[in-house]
């Protein structure tokens, strides 16, 4: 009967794999449907499955008990694949609410299967060529990590899908980058500046695959391999899919794996943003880059050798190998030397640490020289430029008027830096790293499902580099 009529299964994920935040009713799966229908460009079919996920069959104790042996078959919040058994079950199902299965009808070869992306469903049973993969508007449902409220701590939940924007693109994330940021936004140390609602679903780096394109996009197509840091107030890279401006993202690069890719967005664009947009770093100046094991760190150390600058970085001890395979050229261990009576007559620093780390620095500097704080203290101008509201602008003059005050005295400036998202800036951080410029340094790797535990751990553990979440289809 598949080869000659319009056969659709709709696999709707039914409120027993979502914690009901899908349509609980059955008339409004069958809404649904029907507009899935009408946007295929189709009138009518003759036979819908319509998997409802169990729940939403009417009372009965058969159906009941259908539905029980289906949810003994589900692994951690996803199905397994669903068996001819289980298929006849729920049409079984389907006949017992009164709907006439056509004489013939077969469950092994459909013409079309609408679902969700890589539903477990069909991919077992229905040759990709015969599937489609549609999408309804707040249907899908997927496994983020999240906070309820700042200070709370990270959990697992299952939210919708985020809509996708006229220029957004769906990109399933294959490995999340770790950051101090996500952390600190948790604890709440950023709610001044970056106030965000909660819940909220965490995570600044990813690398994936785009699944779909808004209308708008004009530079990504479905299948495009990229990495992102998407802007403030869109983040949420712990998730299986996340929607991004297609202004945030670039083309990953190709000689790295997409772990190394997912390490990068964050810091790279920060040690971009630090020597190439603030500090205006030339050939030949001296930079001081502390911290230079660290995410920030061992990129910025990279990134100021290509710009041809003389390097300085302060590490602990058994580091300053790594520091040097880096490209630094003086190597400070910070447990047992004190860079400020070591170096002098700098034109740069940029420095991760902040406090008395940043007072120090500035003594280094040559008259004119600059240092760029991405810890703090942030500025009056910063607070300016950032629209911040008259009391956290006053707040933030009180904060940085010792460091401002002994920048002036010594004759060098200070800037603190937010870094920003910048597809455009990512696309040639991509040829860098293409060119063997930049290498990512990834030192740990965590399966989805921890992602909490590897976020509790970022303060507790000093790693080299960057630690990084597999996706969750990847972690399977
Ligand atoms: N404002 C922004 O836009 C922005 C952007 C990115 C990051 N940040 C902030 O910048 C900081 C660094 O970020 P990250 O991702 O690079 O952190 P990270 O990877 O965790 O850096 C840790 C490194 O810091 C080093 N370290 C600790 N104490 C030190 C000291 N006294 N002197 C020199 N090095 C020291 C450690 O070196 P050893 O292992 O050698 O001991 C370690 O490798 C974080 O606070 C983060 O929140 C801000």
């Amino acid at each position: 009967m598949a080869g000659h009529r319009r056969v659709i299964l709709l696999d709707y994920r039914g409120v027993g794999a979502s914690a009901g935040m899908v349509r609980d009713r059955f008339e409004d799966m069958a809404a649904d449907a029907i507009a899935a229908i009408h946007t295929l460009g189709l009138s009518q079919v003759d036979l819908l499955g319509l998997s409802t996920g169990g729940m939403t069959a009417p009372a009965g104790r058969r159906a009941a008990k259908a539905y029980l042996v289906r949810m003994k078959r589900r692994r951690t919040g996803r199905d397994k694949p669903v068996t001819p058994g289980v298929f006849r079950a729920q049409l079984r199902a389907v006949n017992r609410w009164g709907h006439q299965i056509p004489t013939g009808a077969s469950s092994t070869a459909p013409t079309l299967i609408l679902h969700g992306d890589r539903d477990r469903m069909d991919r077992h049973r229905v040759p990709a060529t015969l599937t489609t993969t549609f999408h309804i508007q707040g249907e899908s449902i997927m496994r983020a990590f999240v906070f309820d409220n700042y200070k709370q701590p990270v959990h697992e939940a299952e939210i919708p899908e985020p809509a996708v924007g006229d220029r957004d693109l769906l990109i399933r994330v294959e490995a999340a980058g770790l950051n101090h940021l996500d952390e600190r936004l948790r604890a709440g140390e950023f709610k001044a500046i970056l106030p965000y609602k909660t819940p909220l679903t965490l995570g600044h780096d990813l690398a994936g695959t785009v699944i779909r394109t808004g209308s708008k996009v004009t530079h990504f197509v479905a299948g495009d391999r990229v990495y992102s840091r998407p802007r403030d107030h869109r983040i949420g890279t712990f998730a299986e899919r996340i929607a991004v401006d297609e202004a945030d993202v670039s083309l990953a690069p190709t000689s790295i794996s997409i772990v190394e890719a997912a390490s990068l967005p964050l810091v790279a664009l920060t040690a971009w943003q630090a020597l190439v947009e603030k500090g205006n770093v030339q050939a030949g100046q001296k930079v001081l880059i502390h911290a230079g094991a660290g995410g920030v760190g061992s990129i910025a150390i990279q990134l100021a050798k290509h710009l041809g600058a003389e390097v300085a970085t302060t590490v602990s001890g058994k580091n300053a190998d790594f520091a040097r395979e880096l490209g630094a050229d003086v190597v400070i261990d910070y447990r047992t030397q004190e860079f400020e009576t070591e170096l002098s007559g700098y034109d740069f620093v940029l420095d991760p640490l902040g406090g008395d780390n940043l007072a120090k620095s500035l003594t280094i500097l040559k008259r004119g020289g600059k240092a760029v704080g991405i810890s703090g203290p942030p500025t009056p101008t910063f607070a300016k430029s950032a629209g911040l509201n008259p009391v956290v602008r006053l707040a933030i003059t009180a904060l940085s008027r010792r460091i401002r005050a002994l920048a002036e005295k010594l004759g060098v400036s200070y800037e603190f830096l937010l870094m920003h998202a910048s597809g455009d800036q990512l696309r040639q951080i991509t040829q860098l790293v293409d060119r063997g410029v930049i290498r990512p340094v990834v030192s740990a790797t965590f399966p989805f499902d921890q992602t909490a535990h590897a976020l509790a751990s970022l303060g507790t553990s000093s790693i080299r580099g960057k630690a990084v979440i597999i996706g969750a289809d990847q972690s399977a």
